[in-house]
């Protein structure tokens, strides 16, 4: 099975040679292809997505994706910045399902900024689109206003657009993943305000008939911000779109403990995925060591799980992450007092060796 691994900027390359590490521990031989994305690629081939990283990313199985991004790439243009190069392969690749789980394990409960009672034990699944929305919605651009009051000003505007299939087929995909958990899903769109929104509630609804056995709510996104740290377990699946998905998944990620220890994958119709960690480079910490790998390490269980039909490879990562944060082991990021600090590399060394 061949793996195209694209560790990118930051701590990219650091965490994603943890769950490399990871996967040929298994014992079954993956036939692994490294290739260069976002800021990397940019200063290699003079593009965040260079054609034989995204012919590489095209015929493998999957991707084992690092992060993107960093300050030294701000003033390049759009469409070569680092961000581009994820955007790209989520577009070209039609990845349009996005798996954002947010769990907080028993162990880290202390390091959530929330009450333990309030995250103990929570275990939700964020499910964003991720190929429409204003993200890809055209026209885009800046231009001179027209408006009255500001006229002949600069003024940039977008595009937020979801047509009825978009909106159906990532239904479909949080409806099927609801019914394999809680059976909840909670729809999250901003319905008093936009008609993107009222054609997206309109068809959750229509979907929702074809699952009678889950339970559909609707929830504005701002009252659904809130109520994401108010009683974040009175969620089990929420759907959305890409921009509110973007948001809320980072906030639900942060209920946890740490955007370190979570997974992400991304999936076209066929299952086919890309996995990354729902963090981003951090060029802050990157090449101190520090970074938490476990996120990474966590995707590439997903990818076992979802893309490479391996579920037994998948529960024994899990199992052996769960070990090393049993034993007390912990990356800065999830540190608190009484556990033992490690490095990256140790943590990685750790999950090696708990999966023996
Ligand atoms: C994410 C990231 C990306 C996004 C950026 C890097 C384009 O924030 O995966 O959540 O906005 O989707
Ligand atoms: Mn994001």
């Amino acid at each position: 099975m061949k793996i195209a691994v694209l560790p990118g900027d930051g701590i990219g390359p650091e965490i994603v040679a943890q769950a490399v590490r990871v996967l040929q521990a298994l014992g079954p031989k993956f036939d692994l292809e490294e290739a260069p994305v976002g800021g990397a690629a940019y200063d290699v081939a003079g593009h965040p997505l260079p054609p034989a990283t995204l012919e590489l990313a095209k015929k493998a199985d999957a991707i084992l994706f690092g992060a993107v991004g960093d300050w030294k790439y701000d003033t390049l243009a759009r469409e070569l910045r680092p961000e581009q190069a994820i955007l790209g392969l989520r577009k070209h690749l039609e990845l349009f399902a996005n798996f954002r789980p947010a769990i907080c394990y028993p162990e880290l409960t202390a390091a959530s900024s929330l009450k333990p009672e309030i995250i103990g034990g929570l275990d939700i699944l964020i499910v964003r689109e991720l190929n429409g929305d204003i993200y890809f919605g055209q026209p885009r651009g800046i231009r001179t206003s027209e408006l009255p009051l500001f006229k002949g000003a600069r003024e940039g505007y977008d595009t937020m657009h979801y047509s009825e299939p978009e909106v159906e087929r990532i239904g479909r995909v949080a409806f099927e993943a609801a019914l394999k958990r809680g059976k909840k899903v909670c729809s999250v769109d901003k319905a008093n305000v936009l008609e993107t929104s009222q054609l997206w509630r309109e068809v959750m609804i229509r979907v929702s008939k074809d699952y009678p056995d889950v339970e559909l709510s609707h929830m504005y996104v701002d009252n659904a911000a809130m109520q994401l740290v108010k009683a974040p377990k009175a969620f089990d699946v929420v759907v959305t779109g890409n921009l509110f998905g973007d948001i809320l998944s980072d906030e639900a990620a942060m209920l946890t403990g740490s955007i370190g220890m979570l997974p992400s994958a991304s999936l076209d119709k066929n299952n086919k995925g890309l996995y990354e960690p729902s963090h981003g480079s951090a060029p802050d910490i990157a090449g101190k060591g520090v970074a938490n790998p476990l996120a990474t390490i966590l995707s590439a269980a997903m990818m076992l799980r979802y893309s490479l039909g391996m579920a037994l490879e998948a529960d024994r990562i899990e199992k052996a992450v769960q070990k090393v944060l049993a034993q007390g082991l912990r990356t800065a990021d999830i540190y608190t007092e009484g556990t033992q600090k490690v490095s990256t590399v140790q943590m990685g060394d750790a999950v090696v060796a708990a999966l023996a």
